[in-house]
This record gives structure tokens, sequence and C-alpha cells, in this order.
């Protein structure tokens, strides 16, 4: 375990509401980019109520469109009790998530990059995706998108093949991990420290 793997962090659900930061974390990620969705309420289009109305819409099978599946929103939360970043979660892959977007997207907001945080969101997301019944993890990452890989590799990510993003064209990595190992991998670094 490293110093910054020792940094406390929690995933907050969605159900838990405004916490500290989360309205500043979701202004900077704004319309978002080609790594990382933005949001309703970042790209101004309603408050910040009816964005968590929609997050909790949007895990629930009978209220989104047939061409989705179920996600769950979580905050990234600090030792301070303040959002970092957030984290989504999709519950199960349809055919465009198999081939661009996978089960986990993560962002962190750029001020608190550098500390851990992103390799330590990414394997508390995907304990939350194994107690969903997920046995394999798809993550799939930008070949330029180099700080991201490592974190997957360092979460047991296996490099399958290369596609193209269908949206920007670039070059993507499409990576699996699987689950029971990613966990009996965590408790032996643990133990080992
Ligand atoms: C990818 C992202 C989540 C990483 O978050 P983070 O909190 O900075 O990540 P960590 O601090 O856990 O660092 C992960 C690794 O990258 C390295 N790293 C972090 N920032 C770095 C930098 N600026 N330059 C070089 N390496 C860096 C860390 O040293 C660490 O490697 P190590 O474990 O071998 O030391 C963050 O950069 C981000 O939100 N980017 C925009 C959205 C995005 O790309 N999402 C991923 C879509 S697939």
């Amino acid at each position: 375990m490293t110093g910054n793997d020792s940094t406390f962090l929690r995933l907050a659900s969605w159900a838990e509401g405004a916490l500290p930061d989360l309205d500043a974390v979701l202004k900077e990620l704004g319309h978002g980019d080609s790594r990382c969705f933005g949001t309703t309420f970042g790209r101004g289009e309603c408050t910040l109520e009816v964005f968590l109305r929609q997050c909790r819409d949007a895990e629930d099978p009978a209220r989104i469109a047939a061409e989705f599946v179920p996600q769950t929103s979580y905050w990234i939360v600090n030792e301070a009790n303040r959002v970092v970043g957030i984290v989504r979660v999709r519950h199960r892959l349809n055919e465009r998530l198999l081939r661009s977007g996978g089960h986990i997207g993560y962002y962190v907001r750029a001020s608190e990059r550098g500390k851990g945080y992103g390799k330590q969101t990414l394997r508390l997301a995907l304990q939350e995706l194994r107690r969903l019944g997920v046995r394999r993890a798809l993550l799939t990452v930008h070949s330029s998108n180099t700080i991201s890989a490592r974190l997957v590799v360092a979460n047991g990510g296996l490099l399958e093949n290369q596609t193209t993003d269908p949206v920007s064209g670039e070059a993507l990595d499409r990576y699996w991990i699987d689950l029971k190992k990613a966990l009996l991998r965590h408790l032996y670094i643990s133990f080992a420290d």
C-alpha cells in the first residue's frame, strides 16, 4: 500500500444529496469531453435538485429509455467530507458500452489529482459492481490517457484489444478486470503492507 492508497476516501451515493463542493465539481466537469461525460447540472440545463432526481431515475430500469442501462452515480468524498469527483457505475453492458464506455466512468477535479484518489475510486467502484453481481468489469480508456490506463492496470486490468471511439475517432483500449481476482489482490496487498 502506498502512502496515497491510505488516504481516506469513500463513495457517497447520490441519495446522500448535495455534499460540499458537489456543485463546483459538476460545474468544472461542465459539458465534459471525450474522456468523461458532463452532467445536465454542469451544462446549466437544470438545478442540482433536478439533477439528483435524474440520478435516482437513472438507476431504475422502469424509468430509463430502452437504449440505456441502469447506472448509479457516486460522489468521491475525501476525509474532510468534500466532494472531489464523481464516478458512474453501469449495472450491465449493452452493445454500445461493450464497444466504448464500459462499466465505469470516473472524474477527479483537476485541483485534487495526483493524490491517489483515482486509483482508490476505481477500486471502490469495482466493489460496487461486484456487489451488483457482475463478475468481469470492462474499462475503456483512450490510448492517449496514460494516467487512467495506469490506474486500470493497477486495479488488475488486462488489455483485450484496441478499438476506435465512435464519436471522436480516437484509439480506445479495452481492459477487463476479473472482480474476484481484484478483491483477492486488494486483500493480499493490504495484508502484505
Ligand atoms: C484519470 C483521473 C481520474 C486520475 O485521477 P488521479 O486522482 O489523479 O489518479 P491517481 O492520483 O490515483 O494517479 C494514478 C496514477 O497516475 C499517476 N499520475 C497522476 N497524475 C499524474 C500526472 N499529472 N502526471 C503523471 N502521472 C500522474 C499517479 O502517479 C498514479 O500512478 P502510480 O500509482 O504508478 O504512482 C483524472 O486524471 C481525471 O479525472 N481525468 C479526467 C477524466 C478521465 O480521464 N477519466 C477517465 C476516463 S477512462
